[in-house]
């Protein structure tokens, strides 16, 4: 039996998702790309799902783009179809409904980039790189990288990245907010596991309300935008969780969601 490209591992609806082409170093082809859509439609259909984990196999790389050797040969139209199912995956992996914690372990360039902008977190080993590299080989983003980034970064650091092609360290990365944490690498599995289990353990009916609240938001006017929040807070209060939480807190104990 071959290999799977995308290894799921579910721990109680944290579910890991590893990326496998670490000869390639998990370069992202049209075959990695069919393999997590086909996870994701599995993962959409979960109503216990608490978080997702993304990275990327072996040592040195989360993703170092879209596979170059897959698409150097393609006419404007194939270029065209492999952008769209690209873009198609990553935005079903932003739109599931809980968080969505990108472990960049490594190399994040290109379409591994791009990726992890559709994450909810980023969270990065002191040796990850990052950068926008297309320009240096003639092409520009093309897995959403024109409109995330600019969207995470601003404008201007933006168009600094995507014009120039360069690189920058995790140090940069988390100056700039495109990622949310860095630290050592032998520490970061540790801190993945903690963070997902801080995830997991907080209402969930909440978690989901709270990034529903902030994407669907973001694309509003802010009186709309406020509107949402106000509905999805009141949503809140028609369910036991929010009982709970509150009872919890004035019964001076945990609560248990
Ligand atoms: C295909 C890739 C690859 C990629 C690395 N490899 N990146 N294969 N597509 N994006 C392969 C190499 O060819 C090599 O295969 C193996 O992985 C190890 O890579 P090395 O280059 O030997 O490693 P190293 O010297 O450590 O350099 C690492 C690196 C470099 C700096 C990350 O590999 C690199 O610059 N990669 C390309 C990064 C890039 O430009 N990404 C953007 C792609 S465009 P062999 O068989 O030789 O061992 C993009 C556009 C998205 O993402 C939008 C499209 C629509």
């Amino acid at each position: 039996m071959s290999e799977k490209l995308i290894e799921v591992v579910d721990n109680a609806g944290v579910v890991r998702l590893t990326i496998n082409r670490p000869k390639a170093l998990n370069a992202l082809n049209s075959a990695v790309l069919t393999e997590l859509e086909a996870v994701l439609t599995e993962l959409e259909q979960r109503n216990d799902l608490r978080a997702v984990l993304i990275t990327g196999a072996g040592e040195k790389s989360f993703v170092a783009g879209a596979d170059i050797t897959e698409m150097r040969e393609k006419t404007p139209e194939e270029a065209r179809t492999f952008a769209s199912q690209a873009l198609r995956a990553i935005k079903r992996l932003e739109a599931l409904p809980v968080p969505v914690v990108a472990l960049v372990n490594g190399f994040c360039l290109g379409g591994g980039c791009e990726l992890a902008l559709a994450c909810d977190w980023a969270v990065a080993s002191d040796n990850a790189i990052f950068g926008q590299p297309e320009v240096l080989l003639g092409v520009i983003p093309g897995f959403g990288g024109t409109q995330r980034l600019p969207r995470r970064v601003g404008p201007a650091m933006a168009i600094d990245l995507v014009t120039t092609g360069r690189k920058i360290d995790a140090q940069e990365a988390l100056r700039i907010g495109l990622v949310n944490r860095v630290m050592p690498q032998a520490e970061l599995e540790a801190y993945a596991e903690e963070l997902t289990q801080q995830l997991a353990g907080n209402g969930p009916l909440a978690v989901r309300a709270a990034k529903q609240a902030v994407h669907d938001g973001m694309d509003q006017d802010l009186d709309s935008a406020l509107a949402l929040e106000t509905a999805l807070f009141a949503f809140c209060f028609a369910g036991e969780e929010q009982k709970e939480g509150m009872s919890a807190f004035v019964e001076k104990r945990k609560p248990n969601f």
